[in-house]
């Protein structure tokens, strides 16, 4: 089966065991994690406390190194960042204070009770959950009435970025690891893509795609690890669904971004969904 291949169904339950231990023992990936320095973050901290109020009471999920969390409780936010992973928080956890808690949880189990956060957030978790829906929905109940669930990370679906995959291509340039490594294979993601666009617009239910993650340490990186194929067209249905509104489907960073944004919010490279509990 090819890397980028959609998985007939859903993943195995012991998938979730097996990324459960990834996380919480690569060093590979923590050594990725590196990245995520704050200029990484900035886009993310920046959406977040755009529409957050000011002095809230911020959750975040799937934190990694919890970089982004101490970014926003330096803006005067009270911040816990969550993460699976005790390997990956354990620098975050010497930063500890008032303002700024860490606590290792899972996101299909958080360890708060209902309505308990003025504003819940995640960058690039989605995609590595395999039951997307159970953590969706944990966000929604530890956010207050009136709260507010901030959704950011890469569109896995986006015809955009197939197409700037094959002009890329076309053009000499470098493939995408996992997903677009040659002219044909990003080809067919185009096609791919374009065909999940149509038919998750046509259905009033959220259609989760699941793929087989790659956790062998030397092809980390490039979302090899990913094992949900993020959508916003699925996040749309199931916040609406559960009866939330959306504020934004998309916000767009940049002048392309937010263009992007404005006119074809669903197709947009990178996921910046804002959306409010009643
Ligand atoms: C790509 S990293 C993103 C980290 C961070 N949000 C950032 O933007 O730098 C994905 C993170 O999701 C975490 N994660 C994966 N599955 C999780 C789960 N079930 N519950 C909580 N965190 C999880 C991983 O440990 C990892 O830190």
């Amino acid at each position: 089966m090819s890397l980028m291949e959609a998985l007939n169904g859903r993943p195995a339950p012991s998938l979730r065991q097996q990324m459960r231990e990834f996380y919480q023992t690569s060093e590979t990936y923590k050594k990725l994690l590196k990245h995520h320095d704050t200029a990484y973050l900035k886009t993310f901290v920046t959406l977040v406390s755009g529409h957050a109020r000011s002095n809230s009471q911020l959750l975040e999920v799937g934190c990694g190194n919890g970089i982004a969390s101490r970014m926003l409780a330096a803006q005067g936010h009270r911040v816990v960042g969550t993460d699976i992973s005790p390997l990956f928080l354990q620098e975050a956890q010497t930063w500890q204070d008032q303002q700024l808690t860490y606590q290792i949880a899972d996101a299909i189990e958080l360890p708060f009770p209902d309505q308990h956060f003025d504003l819940v957030c995640s960058n690039e978790l989605i995609e590595h959950v395999p039951d997307v829906e159970a953590t969706l929905q944990e966000m929604i109940r530890v956010t207050k009435n009136g709260g507010r669930i901030i959704v950011a990370g890469p569109n896995l679906c986006s015809p955009i970025t197939s197409v700037l995959d094959l002009l890329r291509l076309i053009a000499g340039g470098q493939g995408r690891p996992i997903w677009a490594e040659t002219k044909k294979q990003a080809f067919q993601g185009l096609i791919r893509n374009i065909e999940y666009y149509f038919q998750k617009r046509s259905l009033v239910e959220p259609n989760f795609v699941f793929r087989q993650p790659d956790l062998e340490n030397q092809i980390i990186g490039g979302d090899a690890d990913s094992v949900y194929i993020a959508s916003p067209i699925d996040l749309e249905r199931f916040f609406e669904n559960a009866g939330l509104s959306i504020v934004k489907l998309s916000v767009g960073f940049g002048l392309k971004g937010r263009l992007v944004a404005a006119f074809f919010p669903r197709l947009s490279p990178y996921i910046s969904m804002v959306i409010d509990k009643k």
